[in-house]
């Protein structure tokens, strides 16, 4: 059967803003996570401590964290190398994200360098900080298709997650880079992680590209999948991965699962203040059924 209760994990402050082109004042920011919080939301990606040069808008990630850590949320921030797992530890954040492609295309043009490059980089690093405390959490992008390479053999998707495993991570979020994923797809391969890594926390990370997120995400439901990451108003994309639109809306999510049974403990109303914070700052419209049902002005 389906679980009875689901974990949301809010990517909204970064994969949600990292798209953004004009950038939105750490103030606003701040008030947007501390008001995602109030939300319920218990798992929070913060921001990224990667290049400022590549990703500008993540410029302030030092400021974000200093006023954003809080003892009752997992908070999390992602850093793609050594560099950034050093920005990391000079703050008091105890949970980072790494990422990496199972495409050796997309990991060169989102971290320049490739997949195999970028594990004999971060293994060592994941065991340094298990050593030390952290939460460890890692991000498989292009596990089901790759805007440069194509369709991505499940094998070896299976076999990144695997390394990830043996390096000591605490979790595995897969994603679907480009929602180009089907649902058959999402089962199957979220089915086959479920009994190969039965002791890792395991999640489903779906972009709305193709409007197949919530489908997806249901199917990753029915293979037993109980943490999704998702962004508030349906923020996102990757700014390396031509075609990354926003990932499935936290709102549309937490519906869906309210009205299958599903406990998530997010509250609707404030979830919808949170996004009307963020709102004014962004190029983009909101895009979500949710919202534009609830919320709109
Ligand atoms: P590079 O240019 O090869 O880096 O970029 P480098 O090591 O040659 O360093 C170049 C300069 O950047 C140096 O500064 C470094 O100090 C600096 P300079 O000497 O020129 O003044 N630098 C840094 N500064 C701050 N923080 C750092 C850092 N590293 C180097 N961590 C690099 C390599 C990895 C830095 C770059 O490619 C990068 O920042 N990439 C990040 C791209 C990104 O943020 N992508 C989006 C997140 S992943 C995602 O969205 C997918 C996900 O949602 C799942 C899914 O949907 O698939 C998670
Ligand atoms: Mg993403």
């Amino acid at each position: 059967g389906l679980p009875k209760k689901v974990t949301i994990i809010e990517v909204g402050p970064r994969d949600g803003l990292q798209n953004e082109k004009s950038f939105v004042p750490t103030e606003v920011k701040k008030e947007f996570i501390k008001s995602l919080k109030n939300a319920g939301l218990t798992e929070v990606e913060l921001t990224s401590f990667v290049s400022p040069k590549w990703v500008p808008q993540m410029g302030d990630a030092a400021e974000i964290v200093a006023d954003c850590l809080d003892g009752d949320t997992r908070d999390i921030v992602l850093a793609p190398n050594r560099k950034g797992i050093d920005r990391v530890v000079m703050t008091d954040c105890k949970a980072v994200a790494v990422f990496v492609g199972v495409s050796n295309t997309f990991n060169k043009k989102n971290i320049n360098k490739t997949t195999l490059e970028s594990m004999a980089e971060l293994k060592p690093i994941i065991g340094e900080l298990k050593e030390k405390g952290y939460f460890v959490r890692a991000c498989i992008s292009t596990a089901f298709y790759c805007p440069y390479e194509g369709e991505v053999k499940p094998e070896d998707a299976v076999e990144l997650c695997r390394q990830f495993v043996e390096a000591g991570a605490d979790e595995l979020s897969v994603a679907d880079t480009i929602g180009m994923a089907a649902p058959h797809e999402s089962y199957e391969l979220f089915s086959r992680l479920k009994t190969e890594f039965p002791n890792t926390l395991l999640t489903a990370h779906f972009h709305d590209t193709r409007k197949m997120a919530l489908t997806n995400i249901f199917a990753a439901l029915q293979a037993g999948v109980d943490r999704f990451d998702t962004s508030a108003g349906g923020l996102g994309g990757c700014p390396f991965a031509p075609g990354a639109a926003g990932n499935a809306a936290t709102e549309d999510v937490v519906y869906m699962l309210e009205r299958i049974g599903i406990e998530t403990n997010v509250d609707l109303e404030k979830l919808m203040q949170a996004v009307k914070i963020v709102q004014p700052h962004l190029s983009r419209p909101i895009e979500s059924t949710y919202f534009r049902l609830n919320a709109e002005t």
